[in-house]
């Protein structure tokens, strides 16, 4: 991953947002399709693909095991090599910001005859690992972490592992995708059960890809050294960047935005029940389904909002949504709670103490909890804005606090935004685009 100079920007009062707001591809979705494809043996195509950093961390780290990928744009041709056939990288694989890379990657090459060094930037470095390495122990991988169970650290396959029984201790679909992976090149049938569901992607496009996976009830199992087929996968509009333009709407007096085909996952909608029991008027269209993924077009108009309590149960269904959840509570009317969220002190940067301070900064009024935060809105009024704010490396707090931005008094200044590129390149393009 090349550093990149910091890229400051403003946002300020804007004029109504209206229009159709292109957003990339689901980040979660891409990195399982890049993955799959390349277990699978033979030609699969993506389209829609994620732009993002993160996702081209995904490929360039499956290239350097073998696996050939070309990408167009948006589109892109995965030689698959089959199950267990990666080869040893001669690098370490360089995560950038991504978790989901990292422990992703981490569960397929556990189970594959190979090693390799997992590095990453400062943010994913400070991140906990040992959920995914017990596990992946337990199958038989020979894991050296740096101290806390952190990056840098190195994974030596087993082949073949053993299969697993493994009972999730937090609600996490990236440990449960990280142990489905390595099952896939493991004999034997390997059971997650997860008494908190959470995205359900891994399952849905494991069955597609021809995998011998059954879902009943709370237990997931799969039948290992699976032989996938190639497929045609076309990545839906990620829900999670979607909710950046469309809270934008909510917020800026006139606004009426649109977004297309954005994934419905049900373990990725939360948000948008949450924005409607505050009063949002949020308008589901012409619900579909494509590759076992259901989708819709979703329109947000600008919208007096009520601060609500948010049950902790609906947590995992919005796990990357509460920083801009946060922004459209502090512009609303009353107080908003919410709770069971100490998790958000793990993403990539701790989400419950950096959205307290930046809403402080732009005069927000909120109260940290160990496991939450209370939002006192400004009643539908402006705040006041005119702070710069530090996004820690983190693309979610820089894209939510220039959405304040948009409804502030004066300017917030987001001191960088090129974390965004790990997700959202052209952020601050569609934002441009929707404000002309
Ligand atoms: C993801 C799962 C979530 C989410 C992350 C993407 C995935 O993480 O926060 O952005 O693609 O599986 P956890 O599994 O840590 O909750």
């Amino acid at each position: 991953m090349t550093v990149s100079e910091a890229r400051p920007a403003a946002f300020g009062a804007s004029p109504p947002l209206r229009g159709t707001a292109r957003v990339p591809g689901d980040k979660s979705i891409s990195h399982r399709a890049l993955i799959l494809a390349a277990m699978a043996r033979g030609r699969s195509s993506i389209t829609g693909l994620s732009a993002g950093d993160d996702v081209r961390a995904t490929a360039a780290a499956l290239g350097a095991m073998g696996v050939d990928i070309a990408r167009d744009g948006e589109a892109c041709a995965v030689e698959g090599v089959g199950t267990g056939c990666l080869l040893q990288p001669q690098d370490a694989l360089d995560m950038g910001n991504s978790g989901t890379s990292a422990r992703l990657l981490m569960g397929l090459v556990a189970s594959h005859p190979t090693t390799a060094t997992f590095v990453g930037d400062a943010s994913l470095s400070r991140r906990p690992m040992a959920r995914v390495i017990d596990p992946l122990r337990r199958l038989g991988a020979d894991i050296a972490a740096s101290p806390g169970g952190r990056l840098p650290l190195s994974v030596r396959g087993l082949c073949p592992a053993v299969p697993l029984l493994h009972r999730m201790a937090v609600p996490s679909a990236q440990v449960k995708s990280a142990i489905l992976l390595a099952a896939l090149n493991t004999p034997g049938v390997t059971r997650v059960v997860e008494p908190v569901p959470t995205r359900d992607h891994s399952e849905r496009m494991l069955a597609a890809f021809g995998a011998d996976i059954r879902v009943d009830g709370e237990e997931i199992a799969l039948r290992g050294e699976a032989e996938l087929r190639p497929q045609h996968v076309t990545v839906p509009a990620d829900p999670s960047a979607a909710a950046f333009p469309l809270v934008a709407a909510l917020l800026v007096p006139g606004s009426d935005v649109r977004v297309e085909g954005v994934g419905m996952n049900p373990g990725r909608i939360g948000l948008f029940q949450v924005l409607k029991e505050m009063g949002a008027d949020i308008v589901v269209e012409n619900e579909r389904e494509q590759g076992g993924e259901p989708l819709a077009d979703i329109r947000a108009r600008h919208s007096a909002l009520r601060g609500v309590d948010v049950p902790a149960e609906i947590a995992p269904a919005m796990i990357d949504e509460f920083p801009i959840l946060f922004v459209a509570s502090a512009f609303a009317t009353g107080t908003t709670r919410t709770a069971g969220l100490s998790e958000l002190r793990l993403k990539e940067s701790d989400r419950l103490a950096v959205m307290a301070d930046r809403l402080d900064a732009i005069g927000a009024r909120t109260e940290e909890r160990p496991d939450g935060l209370v939002v006192h809105g400004s009643g539908g009024d402006p705040l006041p804005g005119g702070a710069t704010i530090d996004p820690r490396l983190d693309h979610r707090i820089a894209m939510s606090l220039a959405v304040a931005g948009l409804a502030c008094a004066a300017p917030v200044t987001v001191a960088d935004m090129t974390p965004t590129d790990t997700s959202f390149p052209g952020f601050e393009a569609m934002l441009r685009g929707l404000a002309a």
